[in-house]
């Protein structure tokens, strides 16, 4: 058996989502691994802002994608191709709410999350599932939610979306187990970004979410983007259709 390694040398990588928070740190630890990487987000500011800080040179290329857009996916992936002459892996991370349960929510606001959370993914995922067939290998991972599996009342259609996105997981996982194409996800609990921020920043919500988390902290980007990593590495090759729970023990109690 080949000596085990994270390293990435050459191999390419497109994370949806790339700009900042859980995105940005996934780049930056692929980055670190000699990979060369592609990120995406719908705003050219943040893709400049990324890539500044990532640093990442000529291994770096940014995108500006809105991931809903068929046309668009499609163009992120040729470029990948353009730049970089291959595809070994894709990092689903692009995820948006808008807090709502679902009785009540107006049909064009469940097409808005639907549209960003899960079909965006849809969109990305059977592009590069189609693409590493090819090859006959690849990796494929995905960022779910605990959201995915407990109804909270302003989660409702972003859960639905998880709740597709890890039965999406399995689903390719076994189209594409006979090319060599590992699919997976990771669901977090909070972790300190943007999107959570309205949350963690309010002293009396970030004490009931702690309290609630055995290993006694909110995460940050990095505690996601390593999951990610080994699951974007030949240490996962025998993995696939799973969704690893990266939320500091919450669901197992
Ligand atoms: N933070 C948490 O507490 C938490 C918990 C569980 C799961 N998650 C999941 O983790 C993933 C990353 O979340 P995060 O906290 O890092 O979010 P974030 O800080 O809001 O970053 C989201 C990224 O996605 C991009 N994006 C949003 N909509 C897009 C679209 N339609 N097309 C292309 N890019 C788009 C954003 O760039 P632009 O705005 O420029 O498009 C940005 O780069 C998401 O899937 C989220 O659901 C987060």
């Amino acid at each position: 058996m080949a000596k085990l390694s994270f390293n990435l040398e050459d191999q390419v990588f497109v994370v949806t989502g790339g700009s900042r928070g859980i995105g940005l740190e996934i780049a930056r630890l692929l980055l670190e691994q000699a990979a060369r990487v592609v990120i995406c987000g719908r705003k050219e500011e943040g893709l400049e802002t990324a890539g500044r800080e990532l640093d990442g040179g000529s291994r770096l290329l940014a995108v500006p994608t809105h991931i809903g857009k068929s046309d668009a996916v499609d163009r992120l992936f040729e470029m990948t191709v353009e730049k970089f002459g291959a595809l070994d892996g894709l990092v689903n991370n692009v995820g948006m709410n808008i807090a709502t349960g679902v009785v009540d929510a107006d049909p064009g606001l469940w097409q808005k999350i639907i549209d960003t959370n899960l079909n965006g993914t849809y969109l990305c995922a059977r592009k590069a599932g189609q693409m590493m067939r090819e090859q006959k290998k690849g990796k494929i991972v995905s960022i779910s939610s605990i959201a995915a599996r407990r109804a909270a009342p302003f989660m409702g259609i972003y859960g639905v979306a998880k709740a597709g996105i890890e039965m999406m997981t399995r689903v390719m996982a076994q189209e594409l187990a006979p090319f060599n194409i590992q699919v997976n996800a990771v669901a977090p609990g909070m972790v300190k970004t943007k999107f959570s921020q309205p949350f963690w920043s309010n002293a009396e919500i970030h004490e009931q979410v702690v309290k609630a988390i055995p290993l006694g902290r909110i995460a940050e980007p990095a505690d996601v983007a390593w999951p990610v990593l080994f699951l974007c590495s030949q240490a996962s090759d025998f993995i696939t259709g799973q969704t690893l729970m990266v939320d500091g023990g919450a669901s197992a109690v």
